[in-house]
This record gives C-alpha cells, structure tokens and sequence, in this order.
C-alpha cells in the first residue's frame, strides 16, 4: 500500500520533472493570451519556445563540456605507423620563449607544436640503442620506479639518489677497457648519429636552420616502472622550459611499446579543452616545443618496463653539449658538475622532464 503511494508519488514528480519547463512555457503563454491580443501571444510563443530552446542548447553545452573533462584524443596509437609524413599539431607559443627570441632570433620557436614520425630513426639504430639503455641501466636502480641514465655527464639514478656511472666504474675498480666494453665505440657513434638526426628534423620541422640549435646535457635514458614506494611521482604534469630554463625543444625516442612491453604510460599533452596521447612506440619519435604551451606527463606504468630516450634542444650555445663524458672526462667534469646543480635545485628529481 505504502510503496504504492510512494511509487506514485515518484511518477508524479517524475512527469513533473520531465516536463518542468514545457509546462511553465504552457503557463507563460497562457498568461499572455489571457492578456495580449492575437498576435502578440504568438510572438511570445515563439519566444518561449525559443527560450525553451536556449536551455535545451545550454543543457547539451553543460553535458558536452563535462564530458570534455575527461576528453582525451590519441595523436598517434601504437597500432598505427606513422610513415610517410609525420602526425603534426600546431599550438599557440606560449611567452616562454620573449627572451631566447631576442637573443636568437632565427632559432627560438617563432610557431609552436609537436610531430610523431615513426620513420627518423631506423630499426637496428633503435635496437641498438635499447641494447646501450638496458646495458647502463642495469647498474644503477631508483627506488621510485623511474631511473635515468645520462652519457653527457655520467648521472645514474641509485636508490633515492645519483651516482656518476663513469666513476661507479672506477670505485668497482674496473679498467679502462671495461668502460669501453659498457659503451662501445660503435655504441656512441649510434648515439650520436640518431640524436644529430632528432635534432635535424626538429630544425627542418620548426624551420629553422639546424647548426643554430643544440643538443643539451639534460638527455638521458629511462626506464620506467610501477614504483613500489611513493619517493617519486614521475607522473606529474610539467612544462619542460620551467624545469630547465634553456631548452626550447624536447624530443622523445621511444624504445618499448605500449601495450606490449608495458602498461599505463603513454604520453600526454594536457591541453585545456582535451588532453593529447601519444602511445610510446619502438622506434617512434616525438619532438615538441618545450614552453607551457605543451605542459605534458606520462602515466605511471603499470605493469612491464617502459625505455625511452629523452633529448631536449636549445638555441642557446653556452649550454650545447659537443661530446660524452667517456670521450673526455676532464673537459666536461666542471659542466657536469653544473648540470648536477641544475637538477638537484629543481623540482626535477630524475622524472620530471
Ligand atoms: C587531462 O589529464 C589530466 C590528468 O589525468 C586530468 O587531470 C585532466 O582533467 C585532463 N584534462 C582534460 C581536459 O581532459
């Protein structure tokens, strides 16, 4: 009995719900016959129905936009190979780059975006790297999940800290010739090639000519797990030109896949209306300008072991980086030492680039 007087209660207010401005468009236009001449009355049913259309239309907008907070659109998936040309988006330039644009003119970002090319770096340039990667990672290991390794300037991520690879090896008491067994001759020059090929086709992409713009220090190997402990949330969104106030460029070589190697992180720009993924890919590239215009992170991976090959480009050449540390230790002892301090007063810690 008492269920049913509720359930009808419920259908009442159900129809009343359903119908709620319907009707007090009915009474609106009511009202105004009772009052109004003819053809008065029509115009304001029309307007009602008009009004009545304008909150629909609100309605949809409202729905449509909290949809769009979890909007995401993939600009490359890991399915697709990107060949011929690559995938662009244009975005607007930030005003990160007012400064650099004085001081180099024809090198800092003048239009802004990004580009996926599955087709600048060739399979074995892109195993081999993976081979040098897993080889140098492997003596080192973060706490937190994301452990880097820098041939510039020697920077390895050990438990919460960082070591310099090139004098790990001298404390294990290991010659010369193990160092140049852990990264061949053939090893650098693979490393050199493809970085110089990234920067290339940065430049022709970005249009601006190639010997004006530098490869940086800040350039490492990933490799990226599910952390076990919180130390370090290397998933947090981040402007790269912020973390490190000289690059203008970024780029991404990724040397595992999405969905294969590993699970969760892929790549996302966090643009206001939707975000922009970018499914990590062997052998895939992705370069972007690196002002607030491309804030991005990667998601925390959640199962397997993500490796990509992080570079970031500036225009500026007091901080191009011409060699690795293993070629000439002592030249570039005092501008790794700079680097170090760079990265360790920065919110960057190993991840955040
Ligand atoms: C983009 O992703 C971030 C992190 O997952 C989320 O907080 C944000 O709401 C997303 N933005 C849009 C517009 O979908």
């Amino acid at each position: 009995m008492s269920s049913d007087g509720l359930n009808r209660r419920e259908r009442v207010v159900n129809r009343n719900g359903d119908t709620n401005e319907e009707n007090m468009c009915r009474m609106v236009s009511r009202e105004v016959s009772l009052e109004r001449p003819q053809n008065q009355s029509i115009m304001k049913r029309v307007m009602s129905v008009m009004a009545l259309s304008i909150a629909i239309l609100l309605m949809i907008y409202y729905t449509t936009t909290q949809c769009n907070d979890t909007k995401e659109l993939v600009m490359a998936s890991a399915t697709q190979s990107i060949k011929d040309s690559p995938i662009r988006r244009q975005v607007m330039c930030s005003q990160d780059y007012n400064e650099d644009r004085v001081r180099f003119p024809s090198c800092a970002p003048q239009r802004c975006g990004r580009f996926v090319s599955d087709s600048v770096i060739t399979e074995s340039e892109t195993k081999h790297l993976l081979l040098v990667a897993k080889r140098g990672l492997s003596l080192g290991g973060s706490s937190g999940g994301s452990t880097i390794l820098c041939l510039h300037t020697g920077v390895l991520s050990m438990a919460n800290n960082f070591v310099n690879i090139y004098k790990l090896i001298e404390r294990t008491q290991r010659k010369e010739k193990d160092l140049k067994e852990l990264f061949t001759e053939k090893d650098l020059q693979v490393y050199r090639t493809v970085t110089n090929k990234i920067r290339k086709r940065i430049a022709i992409h970005f249009g601006i000519p190639s010997a004006q713009l530098y490869l940086t220090a800040h350039t490492f190997f990933r490799r990226a797990k599910n952390p076990q402990n919180k130390y370090n949330e290397y998933w947090r969104r981040h402007v790269d030109k912020q973390n490190v106030k000289f690059v203008d460029f970024t780029s991404l070589l990724y040397l595992s896949t999405y969905g294969a190697d590993f699970s969760g992180g892929r790549f996302i720009f966090t643009d206001e209306m939707s975000n922009q993924t970018i499914e990590p890919k062997f052998g895939r590239v992705a370069a972007f300008t690196s002002g607030s215009e491309n804030e991005h992170f990667f998601e925390r991976v959640t199962s397997g072991t993500r490796y990509a090959l992080l570079m970031t480009f500036t225009c500026d050449p007091k901080f191009a980086v011409n060699g690795l540390q293993v070629d000439m230790p002592k030249v570039w002892h005092g501008f790794a030492a700079m680097v170090w301090r760079i990265w360790t007063s920065n919110p960057f810690d190993g991840n955040s680039v």
